[in-house]
């Protein structure tokens, strides 16, 4: 019996998880990591088919081992992967039977998903898979002014002759079913993007593609960018901090934020806006202070490799994520009535009663906490489980500091511990 429409806008994923597990890695890796300058180059570049195509022919990613590539991950202290199936380019990861645009047909030689899903499976990560809505080189897809290779094209009439959206649309959904039903469970379902007017839920037909996809992995997390205001499970804002925790009429809401360690999500050779391991330990703890989950982005090589570059990253926050990972799975944002010291972010284990403060910025001596006095059993360094003393402030130093009656006191050691950033572990009564 088919599910409904009704019943699949109805329909949400199991998110459990995902506010558990936090953090997650983006993987961005197709035939544009040869042109090793952006995922878009064949849209910046107006690049035509048959000139891309050298990177089909040369596409030969010997040195491929996803085992290497999900240890990687879950020594970041990863806990679920988002891999682009198919990225706007077209071209297909997955021994796909709707296209000869595929892995298999490379030098590559083979279905390159399977083994991904299978090594990070095998490393306790679950599966994400991003699936691009846009696609520049199927020959139904209508030509339009805003994006694509073909967009400043002056004949597009004349190219879009022959074109039937609808028939991509009917790709675009049996690829899905291949996807959700070859590849075991899916417990991420990542589509990209809509651009109304020019592409919308009418070009993809939404409705139809939510209902497969809740027909065939009911439980699965579904984001936000198929141009319907229902069916989806998380936001994703990208390539920003949010401000607070994101919100949908006035509701906070499960969200996750992608991000990429430099200024491209596809390998980029010669980009050299990297993020510093600081940078980026405070955004994975800033997104969770905030109650979301950071997706952080790989861009593998055409060898099929993680570059030195991400690779050192992802060692600095599998280190940091060592000693602290507890004040990350499992947290969210403080309760409000916890106001957050200044150059610090908090977050909080509902559970388990303990709130962590994560310190950007190492005070001198003294840290206050407004309203926490009396209610902090212990207080700890994380990195070392070191005892951070709750003290009253002497009378001399007290006559110089506004304090109110419900501010805690933690005495700092002088020296910042050695930790990218510090985190002391409240144990609340
Ligand atoms: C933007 C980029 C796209 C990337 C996506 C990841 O849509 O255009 O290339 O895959 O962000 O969220």
């Amino acid at each position: 019996m088919t599910l409904s429409l009704e019943d699949a806008r109805a329909m949400k994923g199991d998110t459990s998880w995902f506010t558990h597990d936090r953090f997650g890695m983006f993987i961005h890796w197709g035939l544009y990591a040869l042109g090793a300058r952006h995922e878009w180059l064949k849209h910046n570049e107006e690049i035509p088919d048959d000139v891309y195509q050298k990177y089909f022919k040369h596409f030969d990613p010997d040195l491929y081992d996803p085992d290497v590539w999900a240890a990687a991950a879950e020594g970041a202290g990863m806990k679920y992967f988002v891999i682009t199936t198919k990225h706007h380019e077209g071209f297909c990861l997955w021994d796909t039977a709707l296209t000869d645009y595929k892995a298999p047909n490379t030098p590559a030689g083979r279905d390159l998903l399977r083994p991904m899903v299978d090594a990070f499976r095998a490393h306790n990560l679950r599966t994400g898979l991003y699936h691009s809505l846009i696609d520049w080189h199927h020959p139904d897809f209508v030509v339009d002014p805003s994006i694509g290779p073909l967009r400043n094209t002056t004949n597009k009439d004349e190219l879009n002759a022959g074109r039937d959206q609808a028939r991509y649309a009917a790709y675009l959904h049996a690829q899905v079913r291949e996807l959700l039903t070859q590849y075991g469970k899916i417990d991420v379902m990542w589509f990209d993007f809509s651009y109304p007017p020019h592409k919308g839920h009418d070009d993809w037909q939404s409705d139809e593609l939510l209902r497969i996809v809740r027909e065939l992995q009911p439980h699965i997390i579904l984001d936000d960018r198929l141009d319907i205001p229902y069916g989806w499970d998380i936001k994703t804002p990208e390539q920003f901090q949010p401000r607070g925790w994101v919100q949908v009429d006035g509701k906070p809401v499960v969200w996750e934020a992608c991000q990429t360690f430099s200024g491209s999500w596809g390998y980029h050779r010669d980009e050299s806006s990297w993020k510093s391991h600081e940078q980026l330990i405070q955004m994975l703890i800033d997104t969770v202070s905030k109650g979301g989950n950071l997706l952080l982005n790989v861009g593998p090589t055409g060898r099929g490799e993680f570059d030195v570059r991400a690779l050192d990253r992802l060692h600095a926050m599998g280190a940091w994520m060592r000693r602290h990972n507890r004040s990350i799975y499992g947290c969210t944002a403080a309760p409000a009535d916890y106001p957050t010291p200044q150059d610090c972010r908090l977050t909080y284990n509902a559970e388990k009663k303990r709130l962590y403060v994560h310190v950007f910025a190492w005070p001198f001596v003294h840290l206050h906490l407004d309203g926490l006095a009396g209610k902090v059993e212990y207080a700890q360094l994380l990195n070392d489980a070191s005892e951070v003393k709750m003290v009253e402030l002497p009378a001399w130093q007290a006559t110089h500091e506004t304090q109110n009656a419900d501010t805690l006191v933690l005495e700092l050691p002088v020296q910042k511990p050695d930790a990218v950033v510090p985190v002391i572990e409240l144990f609340l009564k």
